[in-house]
């Protein structure tokens, strides 16, 4: 059996790994060593294999051991401990959550209900590092992945509506916190079937523009608000995660030499921890739309098809609907009044399962079997 190191497996991606790890039974097919950066010698999980001490996530030599390292612990552990174990003399896989390594040249980033063939032949050559991709870029494949497979694909536009989930476990909590103190300043009118609207309004405008509300993380109020600039910029006035669109679209695919133009705007919302995204898809061809969506619904085992009518899709094509389900729905399919050639969609997926834990559980199997 393959030794298996985890790092990082207590966060918030992390926790979800092993919550799907466990649902899939995938721990009786290898031997895990955790590894902690802060609890070396404590007592590690209980996966059905009794509990062993904690290794320490810094030392090489143990690190060393391992056949396969999967990482959850972030970009900046990443960054201190793989070129040091690579430098060491390891062989073994590294996977990994963060995206430190995940434009390298010997690094394909994993989405293996898109891009098995890319992985298998990157395997075949010996990669060694496989990457889950960013969160909006692996979602929007899973949903709309089939279009691309068939090269129907001339450009595509995608403006998001991302949760809080994908800024982090406390950006979760501080979302409830401003959405209760929101909620406290609006109480005694809410009560009052007599107050005026504009009374509220007024009263829980005020309240989120106050110094001190609850905004550490943020930085500015999500609820009641938006926000639409998500990570650093790059260059000529494009956020990182809008950079990300193309960049990693295209490598997911193999086909960074000839890539498909995708940009959009990336917009921080209210939402837990489903992400969605509005998507103007310029065809190469005006293909009907029933074709079209048997390409997409035909494209993975995850992806469902909600049809475009009020009811279903306020029912279906919702964070609400999809938080902790490996579906990815996509809605809102129609051709816009720009011609035949310009389809939209809206899609919403789970923002830590096929955004981030599910990848890598799944390249883990790939390696292994
Ligand atoms: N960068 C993403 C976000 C999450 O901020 O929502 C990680 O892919």
């Amino acid at each position: 059996m393959k030794q298996v190191g985890f790092v990082g497996w207590r966060g918030m991606v992390g926790s979800v790994l092993m919550q799907r790890m466990r649902e899939e039974d995938d721990f009786s097919l290898i031997e895990p060593v955790f590894f902690t950066t802060s609890q070396k010698g404590g007592d590690g999980p209980d996966v059905g294999k009794g509990v062993s001490p904690l290794q320490d996530a810094y030392d090489i030599a143990k690190l060393k051991q391992m056949n396969i390292i999967l990482s959850c612990q972030g970009g900046d552990y990443t960054n201190e401990i793989f070129g040091k174990l690579r430098e060491s003399g390891w062989k073994g896989y590294w996977i990994d959550a963060a995206s430190a390594l995940r434009m390298r040249d010997d690094a394909v980033i994993i989405l293996d209900p898109i891009n098995m063939p890319v992985i298998k032949q990157a395997m075949h050559e010996g990669v060694k590092n496989y990457i889950g991709g960013n969160c909006t870029v692996s979602l929007m494949l899973m949903a709309v992945g089939g279009l691309f497979d068939k090269n129907m694909v001339d450009w595509m536009s995608a403006m998001t509506y991302q949760a809080a989930s994908g800024a982090g476990a406390q950006n979760m909590r501080e979302l409830l916190q401003q959405m209760g103190e929101t909620h406290r300043v609006a109480e005694d009118l809410l009560n009052d079937p007599a107050s005026s609207i504009l009374d509220i309004d007024r009263e829980v405008a005020e309240k989120l523009r106050d110094k001190n509300f609850p905004a550490e993380h943020f930085g500015v109020p999500l609820a009641g608000s938006l926000i639409p600039w998500i990570d650093k910029e790059v260059e000529h006035g494009q956020s990182r995660e809008e950079w990300k669109g193309q960049a990693e679209t295209n490598k997911i695919l193999g086909r960074a030499d000839t890539p498909v133009p995708v940009d959009g705007i990336c917009v921080r919302v209210g939402a837990m921890r489903c992400h969605s995204q509005a998507l103007t898809i310029k065809l190469k061809q005006d293909i009907p739309l029933d074709e079209i969506e048997d390409v997409i619904a035909q494209s993975n085992d995850w992806v469902r098809v909600i049809p475009n009518e009020r009811e279903m899709t306020t029912k279906e094509l919702t964070p609400v609907a999809v938080n902790g389900k490996l579906d990815v729905h996509v809605g809102r399919l129609r051709k816009l009044n720009m011609g035949g050639e310009y389809l939209s969609a809206f899609t919403v997926g789970d923002q830590l399962l096929w955004g981030a834990a599910e990848p890598l559980r799944r390249m883990l199997r790939i390696l292994i079997e």
